[in-house]
């Protein structure tokens, strides 16, 4: 599996990892094993948050690590509204206990709150101090409020935000934001949030198909492969069936080349540069 550097931590992750929203959804049984089954393929960015399932997504994956930490880069988020100095120490704790380990790789603020930026970042220092967390974050920061947080503690690791093939907004701005200051760029929902994407009847649809056919790979094989053209991005597809986790792992196993990726940049336009959308 290809690794890149996490942010300026010099530490490899994979370039492709595995997302966990409503991972519980598929009984606790079939996410267990197809968590482990991404480490077993090397998709061993693991990501959560204390919101996913209110807790039970971090359980599960707790149970998926167990005996396997060590393999594990481990990322999880606390919610704005526990985002205080003194709220983000507690949310970090439970999320600790919920995923039965004393350490996350990074920690992310989820998305901008009410909390001023300062409070949730002597927190994060406070638990990088303590070995709690090894580096923190942010998720869906746009260019001022990166701007906002770098300016009290520096570049944070990671900006996590949607990115796929039909939401490019992050390129305007944010990627060459990221790339600048070392941040490693996460791309969530990298399947987009309309299966229509995927239809070779529609004029992209029909471009992703042909990319597809002509690599011996998926059309969804070749939406995250198109992600990654960038060096600092990182995704992190959710799966719960084997087949689908086997399928993104092997999105490792070719590169695209830059015909490719510029037919993929006509077929779904980049658009202009607006604020950036959450999904
Ligand atoms: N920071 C944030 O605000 C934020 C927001 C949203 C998401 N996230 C993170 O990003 C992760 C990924 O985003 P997401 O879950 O929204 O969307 P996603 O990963 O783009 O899509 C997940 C869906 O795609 C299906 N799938 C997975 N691999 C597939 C394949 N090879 N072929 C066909 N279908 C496939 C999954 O099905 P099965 O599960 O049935 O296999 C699931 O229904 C989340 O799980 C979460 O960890 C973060």
């Amino acid at each position: 599996m290809q690794q890149r550097n996490f942010g300026t931590s010099n530490r490899p992750v994979p370039a492709i990892g595995q997302g966990s929203w409503q991972i519980e959804a598929s009984g606790k049984a079939d996410a267990i094993a197809a968590l482990r089954l991404g480490l077993d393929l090397g998709l061993t960015h693991i990501d959560t948050a204390e919101m996913y399932g209110a807790g039970a997504s971090e359980r599960i994956i707790g149970e998926a690590i167990r005996g396997r930490r060590d393999e594990v880069f481990l990322v999880s988020k606390v919610l704005p509204t526990n985002a205080s100095a003194r709220g983000t120490l507690r949310a970090c704790e439970q999320s600790l206990r919920n995923l039965g380990t004393d350490r996350l790789d990074c920690y992310l603020l989820h998305w901008r709150g009410s909390y001023p930026l300062t409070e949730t970042v002597v927190a994060f220092e406070a638990l990088k101090r303590d070995g709690k967390i090894l580096s923190w974050g942010v998720s869906n920061f746009d260019l001022a409020d990166l701007e906002e947080v770098t300016a009290i503690a520096g570049a944070p690791e990671c900006n996590q935000v949607l990115y796929h093939l039909q939401e490019r907004a992050i390129e305007h701005a944010v990627i060459p934001w990221c790339q600048a200051h070392g941040t490693a760029l996460v791309a969530y929902t990298p399947f987009g949030q309309s299966p229509a994407l995927y239809d070779p009847t529609t004029s992209g649809g029909r471009v992703l198909e042909q990319i597809a056919l002509a690599h011996g790979a998926t059309a969804r094989q070749v939406a995250l492969r198109f992600l990654l053209r960038y060096p600092n991005v990182f995704v992190i597809p959710k799966a719960a069936r084997p087949g689908h986790v086997r399928e993104n792992a092997a999105a490792d196993d070719f590169e695209l080349s830059a015909a490719d990726a510029a037919a993929l940049e006509a077929a779904f336009k980049l658009g202009s540069p607006r604020d950036l959308p959450m999904n």
